[in-house]
């Protein structure tokens, strides 16, 4: 059985239920309170200066258009900062004002367009409460005709066609917003270089002495075959690192891993024994996948480990992929030893080093 009692007006529903079924339903009474504060509805609508002054229309108006080509400057002025302010000399002062100018104009940009928008919004569209009423979501062909007769009422209560000026602009300031972004895509190539060519070549060179890496800039002692015992790793640079102009663009490219193994394990074709020394082989530790470092040697299987996406290389075989996204073997740096028992590179890489490219083939 089921009972619900109202009294009269406002005041407080009771609701109770009995069971005639099964052990468990529920036996009670609710009492549901009524709302403790009456909705007050919208506040009276008060007509905004615009809509009272037409002098104010006109000022806000012009506000507006005036906040859109402001946009427009701060749009230009981050893309003459950009030329202005060139960072290609790696300067760190260069690079802050690159960046300072280029950001303010940006910012100017983006603010602009912003409070003109929403100026425009609150001071000239038009304002009166409406009621926006729920309805199933596929729509009818009334309802599609309504929402383009929504249309057709947004454009003439917002003026969007009527006011040409503050149209044109607000269109001016979209098209010149996103344009410092795509100038900014100049500063990812070198200048004056081919990229391929630069992306092809290291400073390896034939004699070039291999050093240790001694993190940074900075370059340690060149080293000998004889320091090299089973099983170590050196991280190493070309020992001539330091004259580069960017020494750690040439430094991330040129960066190996040299590795001693017992030479019985090494599995070289015909072509590459000439690449390595009385067991001690140098490969690049530029991972092929996406160019993360591959530091992580496994001295017992001979498996390199790139810690990004778990690709591993196995080093006694010509540094083939074993497991993991990467698609190619790493790059050997063909090595020997000069007079003086320092070991030295014997060309530069024969393959590009690193992630593929479009043009790695060419
Ligand atoms: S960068 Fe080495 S596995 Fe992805």
């Amino acid at each position: 059985m089921a009972e619900v009692a109202k009294s009269n007006g406002d005041e407080t529903a009771v609701v109770s239920a009995q069971s005639h079924g099964t052990v468990g339903d529920a036996v009670g009474t609710a009492v549901i309170s009524p709302d403790a504060v009456e909705n007050p509805g919208l506040p009276p609508h008060r007509k905004r200066i615009t809509d009272l002054d037409e002098k104010s229309e006109r000022t806000a108006e012009r506000w507006v258009y005036v906040l859109f080509y402001l946009s427009i400057v701060g749009s230009l002025g981050a893309v003459l900062a950009y030329m202005f302010f060139p960072m290609e000399s790696g300067d760190l002062w260069e690079i802050r004002l690159n960046n300072m100018f280029v950001g303010v104009g940006m910012t100017l940009a983006l603010l602009a367009l912003g409070i003109g928008a929403v100026h425009w919004g609150k001071a000239l569209m038009a304002d009166h409460e409406s009621i926006d009423e729920r309805h199933p979501v596929p729509s009818n062909s009334e309802t599609r005709e309504a929402a383009a007769e929504v249309f057709t009422v947004a454009d003439q209560e917002s003026g969007f066609s009527r006011r040409t000026l503050v149209r044109n602009s607000l269109i001016g300031a979209l098209i010149a917003f996103p344009i410092p972004g795509i100038t900014l895509l100049r500063g990812l190539a070198p200048q004056d270089q081919d990229p391929v060519v630069l992306l092809k070549h290291t400073m390896w060179d034939s004699g070039v002495r291999l050093a240790r890496d001694h993190g940074g800039h900075h370059v340690g002692a060149a080293i000998r075959a004889s320091d090299v015992t089973i099983g170590s790793v050196f991280h190493v640079v070309p020992e001539n690192l330091g004259q580069a102009t960017n020494v750690l663009d040439e430094k991330a490219k040129a960066i190996v891993l040299l590795i001693r193994l017992d030479p019985d394990v090494i599995k070289e074709p015909e072509d590459r024994k000439s690449w390595s020394y009385d067991g001690i082989v140098a490969y690049s530790k530029v991972c092929t996948h996406v160019g993360c470092p591959v530091a992580l040697n496994e001295q017992h299987t001979h498996h390199l480990l790139c810690p990004c996406h778990q690709s591993q290389f196995d080093v006694s075989d010509q540094a083939k992929v074993i497991f993991g996204p990467a698609k190619r073997p790493l790059p050997q740096l063909p090595i020997a030893v000069d007079d003086e028992g320092y070991l030295i590179a014997t060309s530069d890489f024969t393959e590009p080093v690193g992630p593929s490219f479009w043009e790695r083939l060419k």
